[in-house]
């Protein structure tokens, strides 16, 4: 039952907006999903249309004693369950400073939950929260945009991480970068994309997330790019990059495959290919696109 952390210290950089779609189509993939909102400002819960819970009603309940995810109530969003965040969580993270304080989230889910895959959300900032997540976690997933910054961000997180295994907690992986908001039409993306790509060689997903305004539009109505609009590119970048995720941390987790016609070819093209020159890949290896079930074929 892995537990995966989405960390990026730049800020901007489609954390959030990769924790919930992933979250989604993982659980329309038929895992059972809990995300956990780090993030004092709230952002994700916030998006998912949750009002801001009871301090005891929310993530910061982990950061306890006697924490019991079997206990907590979760709400249930777009395909997955969600820990909601509180803004309490800024005033409470003075208190949590001793030594033993990166270890709650640890001894929460030690102590059992029902979940097949478990997403923190965090902020920016390296926070306890998000001290607590590195510590808890199997993988770290760093969305990076290939622009400066966030580029910077991703080298400071994967010196972050690196710290975390050394020091607080060995079973972490070497972080996944995923590249995010990619603007093929913009040469220092691709520039970056393939200092990214050198720079992290074998660690970094061949799927990429593209800028998408379906993504970019969310509200406060809890719904996920696949409620909203399950053909924009935003969900079939999400689907993908969730797919490879999978085969990361579901060994035999097999790549759902597009039905066959009778002549033994898929019914339809491999999205880049069908949308050559509109879609604006990266250039940068973004891998043929998985084509799932649950995305209409008709609109391939
Ligand atoms: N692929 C994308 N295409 C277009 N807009 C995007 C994309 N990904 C994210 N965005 C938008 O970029 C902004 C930042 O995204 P998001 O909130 O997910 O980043 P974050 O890393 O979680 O930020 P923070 O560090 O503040 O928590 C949001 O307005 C989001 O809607
Ligand atoms: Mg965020």
């Amino acid at each position: 039952m892995p537990v995966i952390t989405i960390c990026n210290h730049k800020g901007g950089t489609g954390k959030t907006t990769t924790v919930m779609n992933l979250a989604a189509a993982m659980g329309l993939g038929g895992k059972r999903v809990l995300v956990v909102d780090l993030d004092p400002q709230c952002f994700l819960t916030q998006i998912m249309g949750v009002g801001e819970p009871e301090p005891a009603m929310s993530s910061l309940a982990l950061m306890t004693h006697d924490a019991n995810l079997r206990t907590l109530p979760v709400v249930k969003v777009s395909g997955f369950d969600l820990l909601p965040a509180t803004q309490y969580m800024t005033r409470a993270q003075k208190k949590l400073t001793g030594p033993m304080d990166s270890f709650w989230i640890k001894e929460a889910l030690a102590v059992g939950h029902d979940y097949d895959i478990v997403m923190l959300d965090t902020a920016a900032a390296l926070s306890v929260y998000t001290m607590n997540a590195l510590v808890a976690s199997d993988y770290a997933v760093v969305p990076v945009t290939p622009e400066y910054q966030p580029v910077v961000g991703a080298g400071q997180t994967w010196q972050t991480c690196q710290l975390v295994r050394e020091k607080l907690n060995p079973s972490l992986a070497e972080p996944l970068f995923l590249l995010t908001q990619v603007d093929g039409r913009k040469r220092d993306h691709a520039a970056y994309s393939q200092y990214i790509r050198t720079t992290y060689a074998g660690r970094v997903l061949d799927s990429v997330v593209r800028t998408c305004t379906s993504l970019a539009d969310t509200t406060h109505d809890g719904r996920t790019v696949f409620d909203h609009d399950v053909v924009s590119r935003g969900a079939r970048d999400y689907a993908n990059a969730a797919d490879e995720l999978s085969r990361h941390f579901f060994p035999g987790h097999q790549t759902e495959s597009v039905e066959e016609s009778p002549n033994g070819k898929p019914e339809v093209e491999p999205y880049e290919a069908a949308h050559s020159g509109s879609a604006g890949s990266a250039g940068t290896g973004g891998g043929e696109a998985v084509l799932h079930s649950w995305i209409p074929l008709d609109h391939c």
